[in-house]
């Protein structure tokens, strides 16, 4: 099955040709630098540049695949900003009655998820049931993956997503104006001296359930940060620490209360550094199998919408596909919403 796959939910417009789960082709065009200058998504301009983007992003990526040969067509419905949205769903529906290709829509969050089975060369074999947690920007969810699209939710943040906190507090310390996780986690690893080792809190680290929550660790950068003007290595160091502390031992809690066999991790904060290493220790004291996407594969792009419309159509068939009408954007949509 080859399928022409496209992401447009926030700042990058992106198009991908997969067979099954392999990839023929990956193309990301993003606009974050332009949002950098403003200090955050304008979704203005957000759909405005994927409007100008969509159409050569999708040319490139079908280069010299004739469209013969795609069998369908998946498409990032949600969640994510309604206007960048509707130019990814729109083009779809567009090219689906040119061509005269079926749709498969396609939950960002779900697509995070599949960035774990994607086919390269080394392969890992990913038992059921797994414990995903999905870490992006606007998202940060623990699900129990029991088989393929079959989910059950077992927890999220009840306010910050660990991406969005990343980003605050990086824009706090004067380190970055816009996405500023990566940026964050470069001046952690420059720390030597953490002065505010076990400093900032846990949040709800102890609590018998599966949330988090972030903004209240945020506000105690923010006060420690005015108060004591420690070094900003510090800062970073400390607050990565206590946000990865939690993302694991919540985790890790959930593995062993579920029996699970494998830990799957999506999202863009699942490029972080620290994240990825503390996993693999983890997942190797457990004996528990662990999958991390690729880098590239972490944040946002088309080709795990098009692995997840793979297993979606391996799952559902034909009920996978979706009629013009009944295809829409929709920004507010949750992890375990169908689509
Ligand atoms: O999944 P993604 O690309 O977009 C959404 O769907 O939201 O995630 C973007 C988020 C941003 O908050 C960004 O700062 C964060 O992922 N991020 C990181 C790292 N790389 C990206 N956070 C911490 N460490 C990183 N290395
Ligand atoms: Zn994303």
């Amino acid at each position: 099955m080859n399928i022409l796959a496209i992401e447009s939910s926030c700042d990058e417009t992106a198009a991908s040709v997969i067979h099954d789960t392999e990839i023929l082709s990956s193309v990301v065009s993003s606009s974050a630098s332009i949002h950098e200058k403003y200090g955050g998504v304008i979704p203005e301009i957000a759909a405005r540049k994927q409007v100008e983007f969509i159409i050569p992003v999708i040319k490139e990526a079908l280069g010299e695949i004739p469209v013969e040969q795609i069998n369908s067509i998946a498409v990032t419905v949600g969640p994510g900003l309604m206007g960048s949205l509707l130019v990814g769903v729109e083009a779809a529906k567009a090219l689906s009655l040119a061509w005269d290709k079926p749709i498969i829509p396609v939950n960002h969050l779900v697509g995070h998820i599949y960035a774990n089975f994607v086919k390269y060369a080394e392969v890992i074999k990913l038992d059921f049931p797994a414990v995903v947690l999905v870490v992006s920007g606007g998202h940060t969810d623990l699900i129990l993956m029991k088989d393929h699209f079959d989910f059950e939710y077992l927890g999220g943040t009840l306010d910050d997503a660990a991406g969005e906190a990343f980003d605050k507090v990086a824009r706090l310390l004067g380190i970055s104006r816009y996405l500023g996780g990566v940026r964050l986690s470069k001046k952690a690893s420059e720390c030597q001296d953490n002065i505010l080792d076990g400093r900032l809190p846990r949040p709800l680290l102890n609590k018998n359930n599966f949330d988090f929550s972030f903004s209240g660790l945020k506000t105690a950068v923010k006060r420690i940060v005015e108060i004591e003007d420690p070094p900003v290595d510090s800062v970073a160091c400390e607050f990565e620490n206590a946000v990865c502390d939690v993302l694991i031992v919540k985790t890790i809690k959930a593995v062993k209360k579920y029996n699970a066999k494998s830990i799957l991790l999506g999202g863009g904060v699942a490029a972080n550094t620290q994240l990825r290493e503390r996993f693999q220790t983890e997942a190797g004291n457990m004996n528990v199998v662990l999958s991390i996407p690729k880098i590239n594969l972490c944040g946002d792009n088309a080709v795990y919408i098009g692995v997840a419309a793979y297993f979606k159509h391996k799952v559902f068939g034909t009920k996978a596909f979706v009629s013009l009408d009944n295809i829409k954007a929709n920004p507010s949509l949750g992890i375990m919403d169908r689509v």
